[in-house]
């Protein structure tokens, strides 16, 4: 595996490459969750990128930039074990500079659910993703079905800025109890990583429900608080495929989701229906 530092130097390895790219980009703290990406891209591509790089434009003031799990060595280790073929591991001065341009999402969908609690996030995600983008020129580009509306934000910005890669949605991993996996799991205690069990647990609540033919989403997402009512809820939701609220759910073009803080942690997870 080869470790590269800067764009230029990514581009100018890249140049002359004619096989097809799979990139997997990442803030690091690399867990299943990553590698599943990553298997995906080995299988589908001849080359595979994987780049970790904490982006300190979707962290707001008093976030946990400073902060967020940084696990270099067993990143490399994990990147190596899982056969990527490049590791783009920029800094911060590598990707930004003065007077920078930056991609906005749209004002609506870039700013409910977790844009609402965390405005302006989502600019510093689309912009940094179409930076990458434009540096790997990757043929297809994998992402989280857990992060559901970065996903729909990244894939709305390829399509309106015409850029040519394939954005792959992959499903959430679960550890064995249900949490879906995240970096920031790690900043639970024993005690919270069990409260935070009511996330996955509200949403097979509402899984429930619609297996038992109930269709009325205020009803559904009522039933979740209950399940959350202990935690600090920033959003139950259920919107349709573009993120709009929906008042009755529609199979196969349906998303519940759900934000909570866990202690000091903010977490969240979503199924698909
Ligand atoms: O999901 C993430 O890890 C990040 O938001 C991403 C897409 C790598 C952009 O920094």
């Amino acid at each position: 595996m080869k470790i590269i530092i800067t764009p230029l130097d990514l581009k100018e390895y890249l140049k002359t490459n004619r096989k097809t790219i799979g990139f997997v980009p990442t803030m690091g703290a690399l867990h299943e969750g990553h590698i599943s990406l990553i298997k995906e891209a080995r299988k589908n591509n001849e080359l595979v990128v994987v780049s970790i790089f904490v982006n300190p434009t979707q962290f707001l003031e008093g976030e946990d930039l400073s902060t967020y799990p940084r696990k270099d060595d067993a990143d490399k280790k994990i990147c190596e074990l899982s056969g990527v073929d490049i590791l783009f591991f920029p800094h911060a001065d590598d990707i930004y500079g003065k007077d920078e341009v930056s991609v906005l999402s749209p004002n609506v969908r870039g700013y409910i659910l977790e844009g609402y609690s965390r405005p302006g996030h989502f600019n510093g995600v689309l912009t940094v993703v179409n930076k990458l983008l434009n540096i790997v020129n990757p043929t297809n580009a994998y992402f989280g079905k857990k992060d559901a509306q970065q996903l729909n934000l990244i894939s709305l910005m390829v399509k309106q800025l015409f850029m040519n890669v394939n954005i792959i949605a992959m499903d959430t991993m679960r550890e064995s109890d249900g949490l879906a996996m995240s970096s920031r799991n790690a900043y639970l205690s024993k005690e919270e990583r069990i409260e935070a069990l009511k996330i996955s647990s509200s949403l097979q609540v509402a899984f429930g429900m619609v297996n038992r033919g109930l269709t009325d989403t205020k009803v559904i997402e009522s039933k979740m608080r209950e399940t959350l009512h202990t935690l600090e809820v920033f959003y139950v939701a259920i919107v349709n495929r573009d993120f709009e609220q929906i008042q009755t759910i529609e199979i196969g073009n349906t998303i519940v989701l759900v934000e909570v803080k866990v202690g000091t942690t903010r977490l969240l997870d979503n199924i698909w229906l």
